[in-house]
């Protein structure tokens, strides 16, 4: 309920008005955000990277409403695939949402944004994981995925949720053509008709998932890249430790290499997780979001979790 209602919150335009005009909101976001400027994330890229950790940068943005947007957001992806590019020691990548460059205004703007930013990722030496959002884009985000692949770029790669109930047959399909796949457990509102309502059953479907892409990973011999850029078959994408516990017990068992795989974890949360994996040779990724549209992201962030909403308010009445 509570979860609904923060996840209506992040979209509703009148609510990012008030918290984003409201300056003690960003202190509480920027646990969470790495900063409103590319140079900002890039110092954290430098950090994390320190102490063993690869990165994703997200240039924040979603649900653009005019063609104008569309093409600052794709220029900003570019700014950040350039500096990428710039800097050979950062060992990092990208995420973009596909509604950022105009997935919900014009798919043929969206195709053609798309592509241009996978030749320059290539360029730039790096790859690009696009992003899952809600159902009435996971038809549409897969379908120009392929036409990407269609055109050759294989530095791309996708996210499932593990919620939907067709998470599986997504990844098995996938699979055949070798796509980078990072599982998440899913962070939108779903109906039952498409999602697993119950918390446990979408845990045991993220294991199963997880099962499938790791047996993947050994069979192709996949393996994430040395410059870090990268990423093998399976991200994991997680912060919970039953799931990551599981991951580690099954690879073990199956024979996987620690570089066979990859942790995945959002900036800001469980830190400590992120150091220990990495100081147990675990390749281990940090998505990394920073920018100005940093409102539906972090009301996301406080949806997933109540403790932080309770931090958050708590600071409203102090503030
Ligand atoms: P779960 O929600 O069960 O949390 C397990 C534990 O992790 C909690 O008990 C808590 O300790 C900690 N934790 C989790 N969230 C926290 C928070 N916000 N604040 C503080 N602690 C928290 N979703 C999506 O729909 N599309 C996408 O493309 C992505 N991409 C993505 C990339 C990466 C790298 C990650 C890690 C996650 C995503 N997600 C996503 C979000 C994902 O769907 C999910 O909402 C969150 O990861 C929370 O789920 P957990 O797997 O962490 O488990």
């Amino acid at each position: 309920m509570l979860r609904s209602f923060l996840i209506y919150l992040s979209k509703a335009a009148w609510a990012q008005k008030i918290a984003t005009s409201w300056g003690l909101a960003w202190k509480v976001a920027s646990r969470f955000v790495a900063g409103t400027k590319l140079s900002e994330a890039m110092i954290i890229v430098h950090e994390l990277n320190a102490k063993g950790i690869n990165v994703t940068l997200d240039h924040l943005g979603e649900h653009i409403n005019t063609p104008d947007e569309a093409q600052q957001a794709t220029d900003d992806i570019f700014a950040t695939l350039d500096a990428l590019g710039a800097d050979a020691t950062a060992r990092g990548n990208v995420s973009i949402k596909l509604t950022q460059i105009g997935m919900g205004l014009d798919e043929r703007i969206c195709a053609e944004s798309l592509e241009r930013i996978l030749a320059r990722a290539r360029q730039c030496k790096t790859f690009v994981r696009l992003d899952i959002e809600d159902t009435p884009y996971t038809d549409k985000t897969i379908n120009l995925y392929y036409a990407m692949r269609e055109k050759g770029y294989d530095n791309i790669g996708m996210a499932v949720q593990a919620y939907l109930y067709r998470a599986e047959a997504d990844i098995r399909r996938m699979l055949q053509d070798k796509t980078r796949i990072r599982i998440v457990k899913g962070a939108y509102n779903e109906p039952p008709e498409k999602a697993f309502p119950k918390k446990a059953d979408v845990d045991a479907n993220y294991d199963l998932l997880a099962k499938i892409l790791l047996d993947a990973s050994l069979a192709n011999q996949s393996a994430a890249s040395q410059d870090g850029r990268f990423p093998p078959l399976p991200a994991i994408a997680s912060h919970d430790e039953k799931r990551i516990a599981f991951v580690k017990q099954y690879a073990e068992k199956i024979g996987l290499p620690k570089n066979g795989f990859e942790f995945q974890m959002l900036y800001g949360i469980r830190r400590d997780l992120q150091e220990q994996l990495a100081k147990e040779g675990y390749a281990v990724r940090v998505y990394v979001p920073f920018g100005a549209q940093w409102y539906p992201y972090f009301v996301r962030r406080l949806a997933e979790k109540p403790a932080n909403l309770w931090f958050f308010i708590s600071n409203f009445f102090k503030g």
